[in-house]
């Protein structure tokens, strides 16, 4: 039987979403990669326990996160009867849908049809009864965003999620989205967008929006997948994702600039003695618009290497001009 560590909220950093109720850990883990069938069960088992035991209270799934799809939720599920049940009012569980699922026109995109079928599908397989944020995976541009986000809110109304959120969503869609399930009374809890040192879209007018509507931002991807760990600097390491399931973290992504970026952010880490991840991380969460940074991990030790940051000294004005320069 699983006896979650007693000390687990003694030093996690908890940040409230948004204007919300909700406070969500700093660091959340997701389950994207190395919770489908090509990972050992045991794994998966001990990464949710570690994150757990470290204060991570939120674990982020979708419905087709694999493989195959709907294998993630499958043996959370199964890990829920096992570990979590007694534990179910102290996690917050997101999963999602916006992207293919299955066959035919009823399993992608925004429709009604879809979202509803969906998170009916996600609760089945991830056994539970609710999940505590139901998030639309990304923008649909034929479906009108009052269907789209009526879902949300009846799905929100009939208890199946008790917060709405939205992902992959640009400023503008963003901002109609908000509204929209601001004027239908289920308000937006969270956005979740792509970010990291390699990536800084969303400084371009989304986090501007997210802070004026005092909703929250979970980001995914701050490790880029592992680029920011410094771990394919001369290579690629066989036991990498890149190696074993490069599905989305494909060797081309490793350009000549990519790694000059990083082994020049690396040096700043290294000057501050710390691991260019630890260095990402801070960064990423530098800005408290940011709720949470969602990372993924492929062994338990990751995890308790990651949550290091939380007494790792925070990153100077100067540190941050020389890592802007590095990035511009
Ligand atoms: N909403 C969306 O559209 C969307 C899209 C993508 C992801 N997400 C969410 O974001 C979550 C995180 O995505 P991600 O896994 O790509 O994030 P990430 O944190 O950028 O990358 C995680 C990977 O970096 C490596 N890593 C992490 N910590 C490490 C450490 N301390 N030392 C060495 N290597 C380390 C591991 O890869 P190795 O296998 O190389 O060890 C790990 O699997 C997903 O699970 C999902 O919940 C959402």
């Amino acid at each position: 039987m699983y006896i979650p560590n007693e000390n687990r909220y003694r030093d996690m950093v908890y940040r409230r979403c948004g204007g919300s109720g909700v406070k969500l850990p700093v660091l959340s883990l997701g389950l994207w990669h190395n919770f489908g069938a090509i990972t050992p069960y045991g794994t998966q088992r001990d990464l949710l326990r570690t994150a757990f035991d470290c204060g991570i209270t939120h674990f982020d799934l979708a419905n087709n996160y694999g493989p195959p799809y709907g294998e993630a939720e499958r043996n959370f599920g199964r890990l829920m009867d096992e570990d979590w049940r007694p534990h179910r009012d102290e996690l917050f569980l997101s999963t999602k849908a916006g992207y293919d699922m299955w066959d035919g026109p009823y399993g992608n995109w925004g429709s009604r049809k879809y979202l509803v079928s969906s998170i009916d599908q996600s609760l089945k397989r991830m056994r539970v009864d609710y999940v505590d944020v139901f998030y639309h995976h990304r923008p649909d541009p034929e479906t009108p965003v009052e269907e789209t986000m009526g879902a949300l809110d009846y799905i929100v109304r009939s208890g199946k999620a008790l917060y709405a959120g939205i992902s992959n969503y640009g400023p503008a869609e963003v901002e109609a989205a908000i509204k929209e399930l601001k004027r239908l009374g289920t308000p937006c809890l969270s956005d979740q967008p792509r970010y990291s040192m390699l990536g800084r879209h969303i400084e371009n007018g989304l986090t501007d929006v997210l802070r004026r509507e005092k909703t929250g931002c979970i980001v995914f991807q701050p490790l880029a997948g592992g680029m920011l760990t410094g771990k394919y600097l001369n290579g690629i390491p066989a036991d990498s994702r890149m190696a074993v399931d490069n599905r989305f973290l494909k060797p081309d992504s490793l350009t000549e600039d990519t790694l000059r970026r990083v082994r020049a952010l690396k040096e700043i880490a290294d000057a501050r003695g710390q691991k260019l991840h630890h260095l990402a991380l801070q960064w990423v969460l530098r800005d408290e618009v940011i709720t949470s940074a969602l990372i993924g991990a492929s062994r338990p030790e990751q995890i308790l290497d990651n949550v290091q940051i939380l007494s790792m000294p925070p990153l100077s004005g100067e540190e941050l001009r020389r890592i802007d320069e590095i990035l511009a």
